[in-house]
């Protein structure tokens, strides 16, 4: 009988720790909220010693987030799992995550330890977990170098101290297939009490086998994967969770493993983290890239149209990746629009579905065809996320071959109407300019990316802006047919995003210390208070 295998989501750990991929507390609990609905057995919120940031993360998610297993890491210290058992107590099903090196390597070069001190501290770290919480997983970190031997013995003092789970990290990407399969297969074959514990992969990509690798620690007997989100994580990332668990849902005839994902919510999901982070995948990324399901050479066309199992593994319906069906056109009203987001998955509320809706006619009125994409990338442009402090309303550009470009722009906030020029280089930036005059909080380009989005000649600008304000990174995402509009509104969006976070800090200091403090960024973004 097929057996399941438990889906361990670490996007908001291994992943978001990665650069470029942090996300603020609002786009966590978003995120979170998208991997309940996807179905992932355990989700690893984050890692609560690290910063206020990532504990009071862990804490919300746990607090809010009911299915699934809330899992959070903790080193092997006291300090560590006491802090990770603080965030996570309220959790319905709490795990803790705590972690130790065991190869060679990392005990010389970055524990200064020796291999009987290493036993030692399992046996603590695991213990006290416990005494917080049934649910216990260890890793020995560097498990892939780790020897075999001593590996076993590390094993079997987590076991003995209580853990239900034990993770064999391949932590920097070295193993080859027979290799991360024999570590599982000895693991399993050695350390006495494995029949009450489920054995756990944890991959990362430095050599592109993190996919591979997984599936072969399934083979030696593991029924847990972690894995992320477009396999985003430390280096070259982690196992992407897509991919693994389409290879167990398409190769059902070789695997006798199944998983509890809902896998026409993968696209969402990966989409979603596309936005939060501004980090997109590459085009041909397996499963939810924008090829992955283009059939471009003629003999592959034909093939297609004649039956799509030529050429097709995987229908795009099964991972939720809209068709590039035409279901719109200027004509189609607000029930035709709002019937077609709840088709994909976006419920509006009211004020949503009036902004869609005005985004929509501005839209139709320039391109004839309206595509599933043209709208998630319309409910993508941020809306949901953070109250608009100032709206784009006029911009101007003025650039040549040579010569420095100009760009006006008119911002709005609050009903007051601001506008002001400035020059650079070229019209993206002379309007990134002007509006950091307006909004009095300059900010640093940290990535700028733009690609179409639908087909045709006809297609939209997508652009996506990594941007640092005041020292910490926002992202925003638009599309427009002007590539200028496009990039001033998603980097007035980062912007807008840095206010509302530079409010939200500095309203939380002031709460904590009983008093208001003087903030120059604060006093003019929110005159007379907030
Ligand atoms: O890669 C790794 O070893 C980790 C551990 C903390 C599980 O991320
Ligand atoms: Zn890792």
């Amino acid at each position: 009988m097929a057996e399941k295998v438990f889906i361990f989501d670490t996007t908001l750990r291994d992943g978001e720790q990665s650069p470029g991929c942090s996300m603020n507390l609002d786009e966590k609990l978003e995120m979170a909220r998208q991997l309940d609905r996807l179905g992932v057995d355990i989700l690893e919120a984050g890692f609560p010693i690290a910063s206020q940031g990532d504990f009071d993360a862990v804490r919300l998610v746990a607090a809010e987030i009911r299915r699934p297993i809330i899992a959070a890491l903790a080193r092997a210290s006291e300090l560590d799992i006491n802090r990770a058992w603080e965030a996570l107590k309220e959790a319905a099903r709490p795990r803790i995550h705590t972690f130790l090196a065991t190869s060679d390597i990392h005990l010389q070069y970055k524990l200064h330890k020796t291999r009987a001190e290493i036993l030692k501290l399992i046996s603590f770290a695991v213990g006290l977990a416990k005494s917080h919480c049934q649910d216990v997983e260890f890793s020995p970190e560097d498990a892939g170098r780790t020897d075999r031997a001593y590996l076993v013995e590390c094993c079997h003092a987590a076991v003995e101290a209580g853990a239900t789970v034990l993770n064999l990290p391949d932590t920097v990407g070295y193993c080859l297939e027979p290799e991360y399969e024999k570590m599982f297969a000895d693991v399993k074959a050695r350390v006495p009490g494995m029949e009450r514990v489920i054995l756990s992969t944890h991959t990362h990509d430095d050599l592109g086998m993190a996919v591979a690798n997984t599936l072969a620690g399934i083979r030696g007997g593991a029924r847990q994967v972690e894995c992320t989100i477009n396999g985003i994580g430390e280096r070259a990332g982690n196992a992407a969770l897509e991919e693994i668990v389409m290879a167990i849902h398409v190769r059902h005839d070789v695997l006798p493993i199944f998983t509890n994902i809902h896998t026409e919510e993968l696209y969402t999901s990966s989409q979603l983290l596309t936005r939060l982070t501004g980090v997109a995948v590459q085009r041909n990324k397996a499963i939810v890239g924008r090829n992955a399901f283009a059939h471009e050479a003629g003999i592959h066309q034909d093939g297609v149209l004649k039956n799509a199992i030529t050429y097709e593994i995987i229908t795009p319906q099964t991972v939720g990746m809209p068709s590039n069906q035409i279901v719109l056109g200027k004509h189609s009203g607000r029930h035709a629009l709002v019937q077609r987001f709840k088709d994909l998955g976006y419920e509006l509320n009211k004020p949503e579905i009036e902004r869609a809706y005005e985004q929509f006619c501005r839209l139709a009125d320039r391109k004839k065809n309206i595509y599933d994409e043209d709208l998630i990338a319309i409910v993508n442009e941020g809306f949901k996320d953070i109250p608009e402090m100032f709206t784009l309303k006029l911009f101007q550009t003025v650039s040549a071959s040579e010569g420095r470009a100009t760009a006006t722009v008119e911002l709005e906030k609050d009903g007051e109407v601001f506008h002001d020029s400035a020059t650079a280089d070229g019209p993206c930036d002379a309007a990134f300019r002007a509006i950091d005059r307006i909004t009095g909080i300059p900010g640093t380009i940290l990535d700028f990316s733009v690609h179409t989005v639908g087909p045709g000649t006809d297609g939209v600008a997508e652009v996506v802006i990594r941007a640092r304000f005041e020292g910490r990174e926002f992202t925003g995402k638009s599309t427009s047919h002007n590539v200028v509009e496009a990039a001033s509104r998603a980097y007035l969006l980062s912007a807008n995003k840095a206010a509302y976070e530079l409010k939200r800090a500095h309203a939380a200091a002031s709460a904590a210390s009983g008093s208001i403090h003087e903030n120059e960024v604060v006093e003019r973004l929110f005159p007379g208070g907030y």
